[in-house]
């Protein structure tokens, strides 16, 4: 029994020791976000219970196993003389996910990339992505999405590559995509 106890307390005590030498943790409302996103895309394996989300480990990152198949979150945390995480990449190829794609990206506002390709979403790409201002990179190849290209989307103007080949969409291209001065790949 005491052994028991003394075993708890250490475990106890290193995980505290390890929270203060991590620092950095995501905030509140972003892991909420995080969650929901979660929830939308059908991405069930993440563990919020155990480990920070910009932790890189239990499950946050993986080492790709092939450059197709790729489970990577990953944050910046330098904010706040390091004690402050945002998250920059959400990046899920190839990771059987049969939701949706969720409307609330403006919610991470520090997001760079999103790549969820060579999975099996469906529905529309949502209107609202056009609001999620610090998108550099939006990659949807190989899915199942139908609808129209917003033309919301024009108003991401740090875009420099938007892949959205091998899905079911339909309609005209947005001519407001013009306007996006930084793209290189479409
Ligand atoms: C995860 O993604 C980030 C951003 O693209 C990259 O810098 C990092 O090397 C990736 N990590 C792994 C393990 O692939
Ligand atoms: C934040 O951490 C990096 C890497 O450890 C370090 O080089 C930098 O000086 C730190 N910045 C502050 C403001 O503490
Ligand atoms: C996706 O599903 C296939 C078929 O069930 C399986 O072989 C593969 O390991 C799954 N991939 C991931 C990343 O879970
Ligand atoms: C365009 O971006 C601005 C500023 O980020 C935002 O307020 C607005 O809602 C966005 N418009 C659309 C159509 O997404
Ligand atoms: C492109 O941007 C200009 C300047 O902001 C704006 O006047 C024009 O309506 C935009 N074009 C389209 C097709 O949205």
């Amino acid at each position: 029994m005491l052994f028991h106890r003394l075993v708890f307390a250490s475990i106890f005590i290193a995980s505290c020791l390890t929270r203060l030498a991590d620092g950095a943790t995501l905030e509140g409302d972003e892991v909420e976000a995080l969650r929901s996103i979660g929830e939308t895309l059908g991405k069930t394996d993440w563990k919020f219970d155990d480990t920070d989300p910009c932790s890189g480990v239990g499950g946050w990152i993986d080492e790709p196993l092939s450059g197709d198949i790729v489970n990577n979150v990953t944050c910046d945390c330098t904010f706040n003389n390091n004690n402050t995480c945002h998250i920059t990449h959400i990046l899920l190829q190839a990771q059987n996910l049969s939701g949706t794609l969720p409307t609330d990206l403006a919610s991470l506002p520090f997001l760079q990339e999103i790549d969820l390709s060579r999975n099996y979403l469906s529905g529309n790409i949502p209107t609202q992505w056009g609001s999620a201002s610090r998108l550099v990179r939006i990659a949807l190849l190989g899915n199942r999405l139908t609808g129209a290209i917003p033309a919301a989307l024009a108003n991401l103007s740090s875009l420099t590559s938007l892949v959205l080949e091998a899905n079911r969409l339909s309609g005209n291209l947005p001519q407001a995509l013009g306007n996006l001065s930084k793209l290189e790949i479409l």
